[in-house]
């Protein structure tokens, strides 16, 4: 094989493999839309928790510790840390798709785990 098309396959397997890690993960851009519309009245806008009210995850760096299994139980499910207080009480069941779950872990992961400005 000549190094010319070596570069053309190595280039559209490039292309295969990012559009399936896309559909896989989920897109941040429509998960935003998803926590404005359903997470933000808890979770607060900027995700600062909205004065104790739900988790804060500018802050609470272990939740993204969890893999995106988890963090999708706890979104469809449900979930409470024991001995935590917040004034919503506990995390309540999403009714969500399993696209649009995909997509809002994509956002919260992007916003909150992998940006400099917060200590997560
Ligand atoms: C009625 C208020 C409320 C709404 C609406 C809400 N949450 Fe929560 N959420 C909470 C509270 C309270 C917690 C903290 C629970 C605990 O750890 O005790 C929490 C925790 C979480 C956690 C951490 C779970 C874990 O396993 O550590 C994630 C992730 C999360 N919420 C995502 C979301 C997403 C995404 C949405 C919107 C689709 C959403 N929440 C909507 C109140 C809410």
């Amino acid at each position: 094989m000549k190094p010319v098309s070596v570069f053309a396959v190595t280039a559209a397997l490039w292309v295969g493999v990012s559009s399936l890690s896309h559909a896989v993960f989920g897109d941040p851009e429509r998960g935003q839309l998803v926590y404005s519309q359903r997470c933000a009245m808890c979770h607060g806008v900027n995700g600062d928790g909205n004065n104790g009210m739900a988790a804060n995850f500018q802050q609470e760096w272990h939740r993204f510790t969890k893999s995106d299994e988890e963090l999708a139980e706890s979104i469809r499910n449900g979930f409470q840390t024991p001995g935590k207080h917040y004034t919503a009480g506990a995390m309540p069941p999403q009714f969500l798709t399993d696209r649009e779950i995909d997509d809002v872990i994509a956002y919260l992961r992007e916003t909150f785990a992998n940006d400099p400005k917060f200590p997560n």
